[in-house]
């Protein structure tokens, strides 16, 4: 019998090719291992590091004169340093666009039988850990007095509402591919911004930027 070639054309499409199957499968066998992982490595929020612990406490009495401090230093760091520093901060503000990306990764499920598969508990507890970065590098920079928040603030909605298309699709492997290059090229520039700023005298934001990619 001759197949009708539209029908298979369209349930094709509904099935994975064979090694994405494959990708699917081993995503899923990780997954059983996923929960174990985080029960045994992640840091409570109580005893890890929190914006507060990087910043000038507002409950101080000393909280005026150490922004002060900042604001002195920040004058003499070049427009380079700034802009470098706010792109650093708007890319880490855009979590909303990471979270909801990665949600949607094949193996990744939030509405399975029993609820979160392993792989989504991850993806939310990696934002909620991720959330810091960004909040504590807009405080640091609010504080410092160098930049015009408006405009970073509307940059940041911007970005967030365009959302992005990174071309891996839904495909795990693609996705862990590009994540490995990207984590990497976030902690060259944390890095390097740290480095600059710990000569500069900004001690606490050189050790929230060295601390930042390191996973912890
Ligand atoms: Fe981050």
């Amino acid at each position: 019998m001759k197949p009708n070639l539209n029908v298979y054309l369209r349930v094709s499409n509904f099935h994975p090719m064979p090694e994405k199957n494959l990708r699917t499968e081993v995503m899923l066998t990780l997954e059983k291992k996923v929960q174990s992982y985080l029960d045994d490595y992640l840091i409570p929020p109580e005893k890890i590091w929190q914006p507060s612990d990087y910043l000038p406490n507002p409950q101080s009495d000393t909280f005026m004169s150490e922004v002060e401090e900042i604001r002195e230093i920040a004058k003499d760091l070049g427009d380079d340093f700034w802009i470098t520093l706010v792109g650093d901060m708007v890319t880490e503000e855009a979590l909303p666009t990471y979270e909801s990306w990665l949600m949607d990764v094949v193996g990744v499920d939030q509405h399975g039988q029993e609820g979160d598969n392993g792989w989504a508990r991850w993806v939310r507890m990696w934002t909620a850990e991720e959330n810091r970065h960004g909040d504590v590098l807009n405080k640091y920079i609010y504080l410092s007095g160098r930049v015009n928040m408006k405009e970073v603030e509307i940059s940041t909605q911007h970005l967030i509402a365009d959302g992005f298309d990174i071309g891996t699709a839904r495909d795990p492997y693609r996705n862990f591919v590009y994540t490995s290059f990207q984590e990497l090229a976030t902690y060259v520039s944390h890095n390097n911004v740290s480095k600059i700023a710990r000569k500069a005298g900004l001690k606490e934001l050189a050790k929230m930027c060295k601390i930042m990619p390191e996973m912890k």
